[in-house]
Order: structure tokens, then sequence, then C-alpha cells
């Protein structure tokens, strides 16, 4: 099946972007011996795990299911963080994951035993308090009252010389969407408020955040980064990115089911913010739409079309029309809305070169990461299928949803 025919709403992931993301990933690992996971929260779809596996060496998870799906799917190494256990879950977590990861020594305290019984790496998650984001408070981990992270206040206040002792490494994650001088920033803390206690472990762990394969990306300091951490404490340096293993490599294919208007032309789509793409609203940003570049750079121009919708209806987007640019540089605008009955389940304001139609599709970009994994069936919405996009051009339907979906949550 081509692209074409795909009934929407749908995720359409592109095993070609995917690759081209997991050599640079993998050009990291070979030249600077670091280790590179999966971060499963980012992008989950364990169908591509095998081809994954090929260029990293394994998963981390934010709780035990990821770390089943990581061991079931990807079978490599296979590492957990999340602010607090379950009792109960631990012995399953220390049967799945070789690196357990604590958020608190109170945390660290409850279970060192049960770790070291499995022969488990045990390491602490740290908050170096070194902001290098601004604006996003809700992706800040070092904001304050952060709950993530031990500050060394705290860690000087509740480890014991032999809670120190049972941990193999230390771990940070400060970044969100971040290139490298902000990681060299960061690390310049850590090293300044936990350098002394690196001396005595194993491993460092860089958290994610880092966007390797944005085009731009400086990847020669991270490398100095990296090599720096391994070379002044003897550590093994892993890095765990979500965002740069399918940055860029799926969209959204969408359809115009109904034009309303009130003060504006508003475009009704089968696609929904709230349920489909719920970070359009929770960051919130406004989505690029096909050819019609980042919506930061609101004159790049472009074609929003998709194509021929599979029940023929026309699409102006046939090289006739380039369409969907932000902002007011095409004639015809459009608000871009999903369907349930949220008032503010708005994608966004475009423009386009030609009017909109209903059935014409729509190509919402850079949809692989934090979407599938974020989906919800709120006002009984269809969650749109999983589709693989093959180097070839052909696509395999990895996953349909109807009813039963829907019915099974509640
Ligand atoms: C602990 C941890 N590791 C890794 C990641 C992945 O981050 P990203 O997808 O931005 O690379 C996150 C994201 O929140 C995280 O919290």
């Amino acid at each position: 099946m081509r692209k074409e025919q795909l009934k929407t709403p749908c995720f359409v992931v592109r095993e070609e972007g995917l690759r081209r993301n997991l050599e640079i990933l993998k050009e990291v690992r070979m030249e600077t011996g670091c280790r590179i996971l999966l971060a499963q929260k980012a992008f989950s779809m364990y169908r591509v795990y095998p081809l994954i596996g090929q260029y990293l060496d394994g998963t981390t998870a934010s709780g035990l299911y990821e770390a089943k799906l990581g061991y079931e799917e990807m079978g490599k190494e296979n590492h957990i963080f999340s602010p607090a256990y379950k009792k109960e879950e631990m012995p399953e977590i220390l049967r799945l994951c070789g690196h357990i990861v604590f958020n608190s020594p109170a945390q660290v305290k409850k279970y060192k035993e049960q770790v070291k019984q499995a022969g488990r790496s045990m390491g602490l998650r740290v908050n170096p308090e070194c902001s290098t984001q601004e604006g996003h408070a809700i992706y800040d981990p070092c904001a304050p009252f952060s709950r993530l992270g031990t500050t060394l206040e705290k860690f000087e206040e509740e480890m014991s010389e032999e809670d120190i002792s049972a941990l193999d490494g230390l771990h940070f994650h400060t970044l969100c969407e971040q290139d490298s001088d902000d990681l060299a920033k960061t690390l310049r803390a850590v090293e300044e408020k936990f350098g002394k206690y690196l001396h005595r472990m194993k491993w460092v762990n860089f958290g994610g955040g880092h966007h390797i394969t944005r085009p731009g990306y400086d990847i020669g300091l991270l490398k100095r980064c990296i090599r720096h951490m391994k070379e002044t404490y003897g550590v093994e340096v892993y890095l765990e990115p979500g965002e740069a293993v399918a940055l860029n490599a799926g969209e959204l294919i969408t359809e115009v089911m109904e034009i309303v208007e009130n003060g504006m032309k508003i475009a009704i789509l089968d696609a929904s913010a709230a349920c489909h793409m719920p970070d359009v609203l929770e960051m919130p940003y406004r989505p690029p739409l096909k050819d019609a570049g980042d919506p930061a750079e609101e004159n790049a121009g472009g074609n929003g079309f998709a194509g021929s919708s599979p029940s023929g209806s026309s699409s102006v987007g046939s090289g006739a029309a380039d369409s969907g640019t932000a902002g007011h540089e095409r004639p015809y605008e459009y608000r871009l809305a999903g369907p349930t009955c949220l008032a503010g389940d708005v994608i966004g304001d475009y423009s386009f070169a030609q009017p909109l139609k209903c059935g014409d599709r729509l190509e919402f970009q850079d949809m692989a990461i934090y979407t599938m994994v974020k989906t919800n069936t709120f006002n009984g919405m269809r969650l749109p299928d999983i589709v693989l996009e093959r180097e070839d051009g052909t696509c395999e339907i990895v996953k349909t949803f109807g009813y039963e979906d829907f019915k099974a949550r509640l």
C-alpha cells in the first residue's frame, strides 16, 4: 500500500528517517565509546525495535511496563528510572532491568539490598540545580521545587558512606531539545557539585534531551563532553535520548472533514490536538505542516497537502498549491482544529495558496515522537493507525484501532 491510500488519521513512521538518525547516533557511539539507549517514553513503536537495536545499546524505561516492552522487544541493555518504585513491582523490575536508577536517598535505602542481591547496577539521579532552558518550566527538572533528582545538599545530608558505596553510577537529566553547549554547561555544574563522588562510580548517565540528530547540533562538542567525563573519572558514559532517535521521522496524516466560519475559516480535521498530539496543547507549540518548514521559520513556504484522499476527493496539493505556512503570507487562512468537544482543541492557524475543501489531506510533521505514546480516546475518538513506511516507499499497517480499544480502557 502507498501512503496516499492510507485511511486517516494515521501516524506514518519512515524507516528511512529513523535510519538516518540511527546512523548519526551510532557514529557518536563508535567515535567515543559511549553507550546510547532509546528512551521509550518518547517513542515506543516496538515494530522497529529490531532496527533500532542494530544501532543502539538498548532501552531505558520510566516504569515497569516500558521496561517489560524493552526487554521483550529489543532484548539488549535495559535501564529504568522512576521517582519512586512500588514494592510489589521491584522483583519483576530486577528480573527485567540491568540498571536501576533511584531518585532519592530514601529509595536507595529502601531497595539497595534487593538490588545488590539481584546483582544489578544501581544509580542515583542527581539534580545539578543548573537550569539551561527558558520558558518551559514543566520540562525543566532543575526548576524550583523540582522532585526530580537529589540535590547536593540532600545527597550530603542523607546518603551514608555505605549508601554511596552501594552506588555504581550517577544519573542526571536536565535538558529538553537542547544543543551540546547546554550539556557542557550542565556538566560543569555536575562536576563542581558531584565530581568527588564521580571518581567512585562506574558510570554516569547524561539523560536525554540531546537534540543530536537535529541539523546544526554541535556533535563535536558532545563528543568532547563524553570523552572528558570518561577520561577524568574513568566512567562509562550513557546517553538516553528519545526525541533524537525518531526526530523528523514520522507524520500524522489527517483529512479535512468540514469547514465552518466564525470570524475566520475553521477547518475541522479528523485528527485532534487533545487526543492525537497533546504536546501541541501541553508545550504548547504549532506543528509544522508538510513542506511548510519549521513554524519558527514562518516564511519558509511549501505544500501542506499530502495528496489525494483514498475516497478520490481532490487535493489541491499536486504541485499547484504551496500552502500551509504560518502567518498571513498566503491568501487563504484557516484555523485547523480537532473534532472533539474541547473548545481549545486547536492545532494552529495556517495559510494556504488555495482554498481547503472537505477530503483534502494534510500532513503534520515530526509526529513520531511524544505522540503515539501520548494518545487518548477522549470523546471516544478513534486512535490513529500506526504505519511503517519502508525504504522502498511501501507502507505496512502495523496497527489499526477501533471501538474495542476505546471500550477496553474503561
Ligand atoms: C530521565 C529521562 N531520560 C530520557 C528522557 C528522554 O528525553 P528526550 O526525549 O528529550 O531525549 C527523558 C525525557 O523526559 C527523561 O525524563
